[in-house]
């Protein structure tokens, strides 16, 4: 069988060009453990306290047993409320010990947000109607920042809050 030299030379392009974009995404889901967040976990957005997650009491940092941790934050426009400490302040920085793995559990009861904690592979989309979740090892000690990176309205640049990972 003749292949014409342009027709081999588009033939090399294009399976080179998809062998790249498979190691690109092999690296990313296996080396670096990106992921999709979690599966549609569904929620009553106007409702959200019903859910034991997200009461009052139920916010924040908590601890489930050795190295082990779940965080619950309710986003809004324009706050990611992490409860209150004893004073009643709201919370603003978490603090979690090198090596622990923690359950980030996300909600919103009104628009779409980002949940990133940047520079991990922390990082959901947060809709009104569902639980974002994800569980991850934190082995970087540090300062991280978490953002909001979907576009959610005029105070959307004041939404953050911070997590440290100390040893
Ligand atoms: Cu919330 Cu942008």
């Amino acid at each position: 069988m003749h292949i014409h030299k342009y027709e081999k030379i588009w033939l090399i392009f294009g399976i080179s060009a998809l062998v790249i974009f498979l190691v690109i995404l092999g690296f990313g889901a296996f080396w670096q453990g990106t992921h999709p967040q979690s599966h549609g976990v569904t929620i009553d957005p106007e409702n959200i306290e019903a859910h034991e997650a997200f009461q009052e009491d139920n916010l924040g940092l908590t601890k489930v047993g050795d190295d082990k941790y779940i965080v619950n934050i309710i986003a809004s426009a324009f706050n990611y409320n992490l409860g209150t400490d004893e004073d009643g302040t709201p919370v603003k920085h978490i603090r979690i010990p090198k090596g622990a793995t923690v359950l980030f559990q996300v909600t919103t009861p009104d628009v779409v947000h980002g949940f990133n904690v940047a520079g991990t592979n922390v990082n959901m989309m947060v809709e009104p109607g569902y639980i974002s979740s994800l569980e991850t090892e934190l082995n970087k000690p540090g300062e991280y920042t978490i953002v909001c990176n979907e576009y959610c309205g005029v105070g959307h640049h004041m939404m953050y809050a911070t997590l440290e990972v100390y040893e």
